[in-house]
């Protein structure tokens, strides 16, 4: 079985910060998201997967993805013309699936408990579709499925107004290569009312040509950090579950380290607090100040006189002065810099680009 990851899409809920980085690859714990799918698939024992992109993209994502070998996979890139939908993703795949079995483990979701028990069941059972559902307070924003009264699944509908339950549809599909009929019978799938190929679609075409679509309830954790709030909840959640720990560099003995931290090479933290949980990257400086719990700090950062919780530092992040009114939930993207007023002065000073979101 092959698995087919995408990494296109606008990103429109992470913008500004998509508008110069690719959404999958802003960190969670200091991991550019996609990599916890890739790993994921890696541990379910597949060994080839399919990169879809977006055009343009092509470069990058093979600079950060590489050839797939770094997890023992073999990565063939995919090019997805247009963001058309969940659906046209696979769908550009076809030639590549080459008449096998797949699945598609969007680059933008963590199953944190793996997917081993899916790929089982998917494997032995043989349907010609496969869902995970789990329960969620707000699958208006998510797919849903509907069952008969037999627990029959007869329909799956894409963000719907009033669910009858609060089970969604997580972003893990299974499919045979029938599937690829949807497209090409007489009666294809069509694009949804916002012009995309949504991913209930094809399940739907399955259940209404009375193929066999399986649901099973995920009973891991799944995480979905699309936006914001739920990125650092993600953040948060994998810092205090899934932190590996380690110390690469000698901390001052003018700091204090507790709770669970990882610290890179090249660290110099002077006159400071670390709480964690907390990931620090290499060559980071944090000098008077209190960092944590679930902060991620990545590579090349400058933390000078200042507070900072609950937050994720991209890399080449300055942060000075910012202690009267502490950073929290808050993601700053690469290079940029916050300077705090050190406790003086009432004015507040800002440069910002388009699209922001400014709370002070
Ligand atoms: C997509 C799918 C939706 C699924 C969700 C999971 O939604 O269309 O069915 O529940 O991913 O992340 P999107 O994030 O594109 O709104």
């Amino acid at each position: 079985m092959k698995a087919i990851i995408p990494t296109g899409g606008r990103g429109t809920r992470m913008r500004p910060l998509t508008f110069s980085t690719n959404k999958h690859f802003i960190p969670v714990a200091n991991k550019p998201l996609i990599f916890y799918p890739i790993e994921t698939v890696a541990n379910a024992g597949i060994k080839e997967v399919g990169i879809t992109y977006n055009p343009g993209y092509l470069d990058e994502v093979k600079s950060v993805l590489g050839d797939g070998s770094r997890w023992g996979l073999k990565f063939t890139y995919i090019l997805q013309e247009q963001p058309k939908g969940l659906a046209n993703i696979f769908e550009v795949a076809e030639e590549y699936l080459n008449g096998e079995s797949f699945v598609m483990h969007l680059g933008d979701n963590i199953f944190v408990g793996g997917i081993n028990s899916l790929v089982s069941h998917f494997e032995r059972q043989k349907p010609d579709g496969l869902v995970a559902m789990v329960h969620h307070s707000e699958n208006t924003r998510l797919g849903v499925p509907y069952f008969d009264k037999d627990d029959h699944l007869i329909k799956y509908v894409e963000k719907p107004e009033n669910p009858p339950h609060d089970f969604a549809i997580p972003g893990i599909y299974f499919f045979s290569a029938v599937v690829f009929r949807c497209f090409k019978d007489a009666d294809a799938i069509k694009p949804s009312a916002r012009g995309e190929y949504e991913i209930s679609a094809p399940f739907q075409w399955l259940i209404d040509h009375g193929m066999r679509v399986d649901v099973l309830e995920y009973k891991g954790k799944w995480l979905d950090p699309g936006k914001i709030d739920d990125w650092l909840g993600s953040n948060e959640y994998i810092l205090k579950n899934n932190l590996q720990e380690k110390v690469e560099s000698e901390i001052d003995k003018t700091s204090k380290v507790e709770g669970k931290v990882s610290i890179g090479r090249h660290v110099e933290i002077r006159n400071s607090k670390i709480k964690g949980p907390v990931v620090i990257g290499d060559k980071v400086i944090i000098e008077d100040s209190e960092i944590g719990p679930f902060t991620a700090i990545g590579d090349g950062c400058e933390i000078l006189r200042s507070k900072v919780k609950r937050s994720i530092l991209m890399s080449g992040v300055r942060v000075s002065g910012v202690k009267d009114h502490p950073m929290e939930d808050s993601l700053v993207g690469t290079d940029s810099e916050v300077i705090g007023n050190n406790g003086r002065g009432a004015k507040t000073t800002l440069f910002v680009g388009e699209k922001c979101k400014i709370q002070l």
